[in-house]
């Protein structure tokens, strides 16, 4: 069964999407077929990795209207074991249509039914609301990886967000569990990063990723390009903490290792951003000061 993962936040501007499209490419890259769901009508998951909205006469609209199959609306990219289930505007009119619809909820978990086993990962970028697409997001997921930007509100609005999961868990979809957190736009000139780091690292404990993801104009100009990082800057700060990243999410759902020997491409060194004090060396230190923070202690 292919692992489905919502990488939600109903906060807005947090790098959710980011996060979705440039894991999803270093996943494909890696070797492992993957299928990114865009379930916000802004639509920038889908452009993020190159697919033209306009010149799309499908989108997931169609399939939470029960219009189209699941395997007609998904479009293939021009990165190869890279597909998307695209969005754009329309799907705004689906979060008020879908109210009286039946199955409301289960809309988009029904019709991944069709493409069972066909894909090893499906990552789900969410809008910033919770709102009926997201509750379709989370219903149809096994997993949910919570972006964080890294800032002083950084935590603000994520008991609301917890206390979904916690509904969604108990009433809709028991097997959904956490995977992880994801610290974005972190800016370790700052102080103010360490104390976020802190306070995320004694909410969530172990389930923060070590890998976070800094602060770098590069990755925020790669989606106009309609490109992912890996494409983009292959070399840059940024792709190497998504790389980073990414492998710790796979490892995390013991994807890593079953499909090394598939990618398309040498797993690529990469130096993690948070390294625990126990782990670090004085070489990585002096190798990763442009990039590493000390983990504050567990509570
Ligand atoms: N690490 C980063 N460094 C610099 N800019 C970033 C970084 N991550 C994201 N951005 C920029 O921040 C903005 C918000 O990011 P993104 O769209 O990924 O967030 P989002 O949570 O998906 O937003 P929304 O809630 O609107 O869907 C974008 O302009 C993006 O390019
Ligand atoms: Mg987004």
């Amino acid at each position: 069964m292919s692992d489905i993962v919502a990488f939600c936040n109903q906060k807005g501007g947090v790098g959710k999407t980011t996060t979705a499209v440039n894991v999803s490419a270093i996943a494909a890259d890696k070797g492992i077929k993957t299928l990114l769901i865009d379930l916000d009508p802004q639509g920038n998951a889908t452009s993020g990795v190159g697919v033209d909205k306009n010149s799309l006469e499908l989108s997931v609209y169609h399939l939470l209207m029960g219009q189209n199959s699941i395997k007609e609306c998904i479009v293939s990219t021009s990165f190869k074991n890279l597909y998307v289930l695209p969005s754009k505007a329309e799907l705004t009119g689906a979060e008020l249509e879908l109210i009286d619809i039946e199955n409301r909820e289960y809309r988009l978990k029904n019709s991944l039914k069709d493409i069972e086993g066909e894909y090893d990962l499906i990552i789900l970028d969410c809008p910033p609301s919770l709102n009926l697409l997201t509750i379709n997001g989370l219903c149809s997921s096994s997993k949910l990886v919570i972006p964080l930007q890294c800032e002083y509100y950084a935590l603000e609005g994520l008991g609301q967000l917890v206390q979904t999961f916690e509904l969604i868990r108990s009433k809709l979809n028991p097997d959904i569990e956490i995977a992880g957190v994801v610290l974005t736009m972190v800016d370790r000139r700052t102080k103010l990063a360490e104390q976020v780091i802190s306070e995320v690292t004694s909410f969530f404990g172990d389930k923060v990723f070590k890998s976070a993801i800094p602060r770098a104009v590069r990755i925020s100009e790669a989606p106009s390009f309609g490109t992912p990082l890996i494409e983009y800057d292959p070399s840059g700060k940024g792709t190497k903490a998504f790389i980073s990243l990414t492998e710790e999410f796979l490892t995390r759902l013991g994807l890593q290792e079953s499909k090394k020997e598939a990618g398309s491409s040498e797993p690529k060194k990469t130096t993690p951003i948070i390294e625990s004090t126990e782990t670090t060396t004085q070489t990585e230190e002096a190798q990763s000061s442009e990039t590493s923070v000390e983990s504050p202690s567990q509570p």
